[in-house]
């Protein structure tokens, strides 16, 4: 209660405080941001943790996500996230306990904008970020994808992100905070739901889109100028985006780092690593005593167990989810609409890192190939008939990564060069320099998804010449550019 009323009171202070530039309309209703405390304190402007959607809870839950519901008193965007997530449930490694009902609410935004003094002519370009999941997952990786510094260091820009479902499944003593839409909640699969919308979490994505398309121009974007980019099972939600969203994408551009959506061609929908696409769902029916058919009955009953003690059961008995083909979503015949450019014609920025696997052992050179290098590979051929495509490799080997100096360019080890949020205070020159030309190269596209990249001096991908854009070689800032083949010809 106490907290309750503090916040209250904070509520009332921000709203007669704050700049009017900090005062923004939503199609939901006003919230009220701060300056993002990087720096020069008003030059970026932060808005944290603005709903995106209706929590996806009670009748709603496996549904896809609807519009916020209205609010009227502002939203104060500097603590209704974090109180959200500062939960016990976080805290560290070890098993947490299970989370209340309220915790399925984790559709948030989080909006990065200069201020109005920087404004630009015909608004900024967005650049929306989609984050993974699948290694190190700690309040560490909220810091390192804070929009702050892109939109402090280029004009232009507004960085938004958002917490979308997890592709990959939850382990134990993985953080709580933002189960749902994830594991279970975001790839029921389950028997009962409308068939062609087995993934909700994939929803999540479009739902965020929708939501920049509707208010990015009161923050000072353009809705005609989006770029989505993501990493891991980020990633591979934005390739997966690219087919189900193909007739009305809205964004203009889009960036895939080390992921892509690799559905088995002509498995049936039923990707083997996955088993059986409803097995998983009929394990937990048993694990909680709900009946497996009729599909409606199971559905019922399953949604009116609390979220916590269905996590809880895929926790103690192992059952996993991960997203399967619907034709709705993920459509069984990926491979072939990648081959007859059946996605949406927009231009992409495809690649993945030298080591994704740390190590030189044959079986971590053969994960990175099979895993990472040949599913972008095979993307950026593919698109690089239909649209404008540039591919990179990113070899960045900096002191700042966790497990350095040892592990190399692993999976992931690019983000925090491209948001220019590694640690200042361990980086070395090289560093600050390459990710300085890298965060300028993601601005560059995102600005003109057509152009912007073939400005700043790259080829665009063909799969037969030297237009393998290598980042980083040797820890030096700028780019090289390699035959294909020099690395894909096993693929
Ligand atoms: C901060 O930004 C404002 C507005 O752009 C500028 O006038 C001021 O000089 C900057 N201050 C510092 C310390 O960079
Ligand atoms: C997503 O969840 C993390 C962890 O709870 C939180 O710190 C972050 O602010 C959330 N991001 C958004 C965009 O809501
Ligand atoms: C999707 O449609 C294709 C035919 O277009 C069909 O072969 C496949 O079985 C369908 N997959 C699912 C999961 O419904
Ligand atoms: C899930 O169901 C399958 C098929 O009925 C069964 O073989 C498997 O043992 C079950 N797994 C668990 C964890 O219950
Ligand atoms: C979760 O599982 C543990 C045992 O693994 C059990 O003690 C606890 O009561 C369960 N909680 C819920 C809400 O089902
Ligand atoms: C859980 O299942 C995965 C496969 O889905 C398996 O690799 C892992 O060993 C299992 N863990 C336990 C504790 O059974
Ligand atoms: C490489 O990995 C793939 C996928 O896991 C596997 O099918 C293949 O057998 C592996 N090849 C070697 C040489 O280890
Ligand atoms: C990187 O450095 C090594 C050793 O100094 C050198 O052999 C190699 O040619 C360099 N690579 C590039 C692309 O400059």
């Amino acid at each position: 209660m106490y907290s309750l009323l503090l916040a209250f009171f904070t509520g009332l202070a921000a709203v007669a405080a704050a700049p009017d530039e900090l005062q923004v309309v939503t199609t939901a209703g006003p919230v009220i941001g701060h300056y993002a405390k990087n720096g020069n304190l008003t030059i970026v402007r932060e808005f944290l943790g603005v709903p995106y959607s209706r929590p996806p809870v009670g009748e709603l839950r496996f549904q896809p996500p609807q519009p916020p519901t209205p609010w009227s008193d502002p939203v104060v965007a500097a603590n209704f996230g974090a109180s959200c997530w500062q939960s016990p449930f976080e805290v560290g490694l070890i098993r947490q306990p299970p989370p209340s009902r309220e915790s399925e609410d984790c559709l948030t935004v989080n909006v990065w904008a200069p201020s109005k003094s920087r404004a630009t002519n015909g608004g900024a370009a967005v650049m929306l970020w989609t984050h993974g999941g699948g290694f190190a997952w700690g309040t560490s990786e909220t810091n390192m994808y804070n929009g702050a510094n892109i939109v402090r260091d280029h004009e232009g820009v507004i960085v938004v992100s958002y917490n979308k479902s997890r592709l990959d499944r939850m382990r134990e003593g993985d953080s709580y905070s933002c189960f749902s839409r994830l594991n279970l909640f975001g790839f029921p699969a389950a028997p009962g739901l409308n068939a062609t919308q087995l993934n909700p979490g994939l929803l999540d994505v479009r739902r965020a889109v929708e939501w920049v398309w509707d208010n990015i121009a009161n923050f000072g974007g353009d809705p005609h100028k989006i770029t989505i980019f993501g990493e891991s099972a980020g990633s591979a939600a934005i390739d997966a985006y690219l087919y189900f969203a193909k007739n009305d994408p809205i964004i203009r551009g889009a960036i895939l780092q080390s992921g892509a959506i690799t559905i088995p061609s002509g498995s049936g929908g039923e990707p083997s690593r996955f088993g059986p696409r409803t097995m998983n769902w009929n394990n937990l029916s048993a694990a909680v005593n709900c009946p497996i058919s009729p599909a409606a009955t199971n559905l019922e009953c399953i949604r009116k167990l609390p979220a916590a003690t269905l996590f809880n059961a895929t926790a103690r008995y192992n059952i996993s989810f991960a997203p399967v083909a619907d034709n709705g979503t993920i459509f069984s015949d990926t491979a072939h609409r990648l081959q007859r450019g059946n996605f949406a014609r927009v231009s992409v920025l495809i690649g993945s890192n030298d080591q994704e696997i740390p190590g030189a052992s044959p079986a971590a050179v053969n994960a990175t190939l099979t895993g990472f290098t040949c599913p972008a590979a095979k993307n950026a051929a593919g698109h690089a008939k239909f649209v404008p495509t540039w591919m990179f490799r990113w070899f960045g080997d900096f002191p700042t990564y966790p497990g350095a100096p040892s592990l190399g360019p692993y999976h992931g080890t690019e983000i925090s060069n491209i948001f220019g949020t590694f640690n200042s205070a361990i980086a070395t020159s090289e560093q600050i320099a390459s990710s300085k030309y890298v965060q300028a190269a993601w601005v560059a596209f995102a600005k003109n998804p057509t152009r912007g990249l073939a400005r700043y001096g790259w080829p665009t991908y063909n799969p037969y010449r030297p237009t393998l854009v290598r980042l980083a070689v040797n820890n030096t800032a700028k780019a090289s550019f390699a035959m294909p083949a020099t690395y894909h010809s096993a693929c």
